[in-house]
């Protein structure tokens, strides 16, 4: 087995490492069908060999073609570490500066076969979220990451390392670009054929920026999401025999079944693949399974009627299990569930985010990959099915909404009947969850700001916790707005909790919605308790790319964007920008995520706190950007929201200077137009 240090000295060449293969029992990523031309298999094969000096490609080149015929993409198994991955601590990494080896203790975790989806295949999350396109990119990136200097940036072109080029100790370490294509090609079918010539790559969001954190990153947000629709579709602060029903198990829908109970409700949830199921079940994540749909109403019903806290997972495709209920409504009278969603991959319906109700999951595993045009009509109609399933719960006291994985938007491309008379672009018969249920957050700022302990001491994480909380105490105490304070007091309420959960799933991670002040002040805490010796090593500091500035993404983030320019992208692309001239360690930037390729662009950063003055000011920098940035998006758009917590900014710090926008009557543009 190999060490960290050999992992961090470049590609093993002399002797090649043996060719394993896929490794039994871990999940595989689906076949993928990129339909290459001749000519584009023979560049796709010659782009992998590049990596490799001649003498070696012998060997390679029909390892190589097989895997591309097999499955679509050349991931280089041979190249597979067999060193066990996973967030070692940060001082265990053969380095010349800190930040690139918290950087490597990042990348480490979202290969971690604990953490990520597909570990072979480099997935992380979401189907098809990549950290890299193939193992030699892993391997050269340790290594400059381990030669670099405080003097060097690497620079990184959807998962390929392009070198280390000089720069500053100010620059960021790593500048990542995943996705970018001219956007008159940047459509699914030209993205397959780019991934599997190795040229270009979907990084979802915190994958291929390495900022994941497992599943615990989406659980705060679907707790607040969940306690949220309850307040404002049902009327209630208190769940205790309400029935929330959704679907996925995966990598961040997985957060579903313990966001359920952390919020005292009864959530069921589906999900096609056994081992998806199983695994948060032995996490501990999932109270219980059954793939019986008559046990699963059964059990439904006794836990309603006692009002019980329980996540229960059907091993089986959503659509029969909202058929059911159907069925059980039409036959009974009887409405079993209250509220709904969904998380299966629709960003990426054909390619294994979305099963088809009509097949068995190997079955629809094979003919994706053998007839993908037959396999396309099965799941379009079965999002069909799959909505007027909904649509018939939704005449009764029953609320949906979409949890950001443009099921909407694919049902609707699929025919189902979605469609709200007199909408605009960006608004279905059900709301998007940003819309609607987390209300006009992102405007005062909140978001789902997280750090990570790279001792990987969980002693350490403790420490943070107390030391966030009580950071935000104080905030509430010296006199916040009521609805900044109703944030503080989920926020709070959360962080108190949060260790009793036993969210950690990898490295030793915690989210925490916070805004602007919150942020800044959690920092200076952080780095202060780390200079102080409190907390053993440095901390990284980041966030979702889902947050207030992160993401130009016109049916999720940006979908209460109503000046028009919800389909323009400066705001993430300044993010990007701005946070790397301030101070971050490392930026990303991301064509896709979450809802698609084409449909989003998306940015995050990476800040490590080492408890040096430097780290202060920089973290003071990007972090107020960080945020500001989208807040003055929002007010110059029409939030009002925003145009209040700008103005506040303003007011505490002379160097920020905003356009305002200026009240405009409808009655003066109207008269205007028909003059
Ligand atoms: N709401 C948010 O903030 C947010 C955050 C992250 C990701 N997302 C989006 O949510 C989706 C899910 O993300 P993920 O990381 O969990 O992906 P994932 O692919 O790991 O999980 C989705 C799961 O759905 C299952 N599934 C697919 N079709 C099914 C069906 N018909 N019935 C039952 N199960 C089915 C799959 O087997 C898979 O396990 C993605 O589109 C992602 O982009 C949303």
């Amino acid at each position: 087995m190999c060490s960290l240090q050999a992992l961090c000295s470049g590609l093993p060449l002399r002797p090649l490492p043996e060719n394993q293969g896929r490794w039994a029992g871990v999940p595989h990523a689906p076949v993928r069908t990129p339909g290459l031309s001749p000519a584009e298999e023979q560049l796709a094969l010659k782009n992998a060999l590049r990596y490799f000096p001649p003498d070696v490609q012998e060997v390679l080149a029909p390892e190589f073609a097989q895997e591309l015929r097999l499955y679509g993409h050349i991931y280089m198994y041979r190249f597979c570490p067999d060193l066990e991955m996973r967030a070692y601590p940060v001082e265990q990494y053969p380095c010349r500066t800190r930040a690139a080896a918290a950087i490597m203790l990042m990348i480490m975790n979202n290969l971690d076969p604990a953490v990520a989806q597909f570990p072979q295949e480099l997935v992380t999350y979401g189907g098809n979220g990549q950290v890299f396109s193939n193992w030699a990119q892993f391997w050269l990136t340790m290594s400059y990451l381990a030669q670099m200097t405080e003097e060097q940036t690497l620079v990184m072109y959807s998962g390929h390392p392009l070198g280390l080029f000089p720069s500053s100790p100010e620059a960021p370490r790593l500048v990542i670009t995943n996705g970018m294509v001219i956007p008159n090609y940047s459509s699914r079918t030209e993205c397959e054929k780019l991934f599997a010539m190795g040229v270009t790559m979907y990084g979802q969001m915190t994958a291929g920026s390495y900022c994941y954190i497992g599943p615990q990153g989406i659980v705060h947000g679907t707790v607040l999401t969940v306690l949220n629709a309850g307040r404002r579709y049902l009327g209630l602060q208190d769940l205790a025999g309400k029935v929330f029903v959704t679907s996925g198990l995966g990598g961040m829908s997985g957060a579903q079944a313990k966001a359920a109970v952390i919020v005292g409700c009864i959530g069921v949830i589906a999900e096609v693949d056994g081992a998806a199921l199983m695994k948060r079940h032995r996490q501990g994540w999932l109270m219980e399974v059954t793939d019986s749909l008559d046990h699963c109403i059964e059990r439904l019903r006794e836990a309603r009627k006692r009002k019980e806290v329980l996540s229960l997972g059907y091993h089986g495709n959503v659509v029969d299990l909202w058929e059911r209920l159907v069925h059980e409504l039409d036959t009974t009278g009887e409405l079993l569930v209250d509220l709904g969603s969904d998380q299966t991959s629709c960003h990426s319906p054909f390619n294994g985010g979305y099963y088809p109700v009509q097949l068995g999951f190997a079955e629809a595993r094979s003919l994706m990959a053998s007839d993908p045009t037959a396999f396309k009509g099965l799941v379009q109609e079965s999002l069909r099915r799959h909505v007027s399933a909904i649509n018939r719960l939704a005449q009764e006291h029953f609320f949906f909404w979409d949890y950001g994985n443009a099921f909407l938007l694919e049902a609707q491309r699929a025919g189902a009947d979605v469609g709200k008379p007199g909408a605009n672009r960006t608004e279905f018969r059900y709301p998007s969850y940003v819309q609607h249920i987390m209300g006009d957050i992102f405007s005062q700022g909140f978001g789902p700001f997280r750090w990570v302990c790279t001792s990987g001491d969980p002693q350490d994480l403790v420490v943070t916790d107390r030391l966030a909380m009580s950071v935000l105490e104080e905030i509430v105490a010296g006199g916040v707005t009521p609805a900044v304070k109703l944030q503080y007091v989920d926020n709070i309420h959360w962080i108190r909790e949060a260790a009793k959960h036993q969210l950690v799933v990898g490295s030793q991670a915690r989210i925490l919605y916070s805004d602007q002040k919150g942020r800044v002040a959690i920092a200076m805490a952080f780095n202060q308790a780390i200079a102080r010796g409190e907390l053993k090593a440095p901390v990284v500091l980041s966030r979702d790319h889902h947050d207030v500035s992160g993401t130009d993404s016109p049916f999720r983030e940006t979908s209460n964007i109503y000046d028009g320019s919800a389909f323009c992208a400066d705001m993430a692309v300044q993010n990007f920008v701005g946070d790397a001239f301030r101070g971050a360690t490392w930026v990303a930037l991301h064509n896709g995520g979450g809802v698609g390729w084409g449909e989003v662009i998306n940015g995050g950063f990476g800040l490590v706190l080492d408890g040096t003055e430097d780290a202060e000011r920089k973290a003071r920098r990007v972090l107020s950007w960080d945020v500001a940035n989208g807040v003055a998006r929002r007010c110059w758009s029409g939030s009002p929201t925003a145009y209040e917590v700008i103005c506040q900014t303003m007011r505490e710090d002379s160097s920020v200077a905003v356009t305002l926008p200026h009240a405009v009557a409808d009655e003066r543009v109207l008269q205007a137009l028909q003059q």
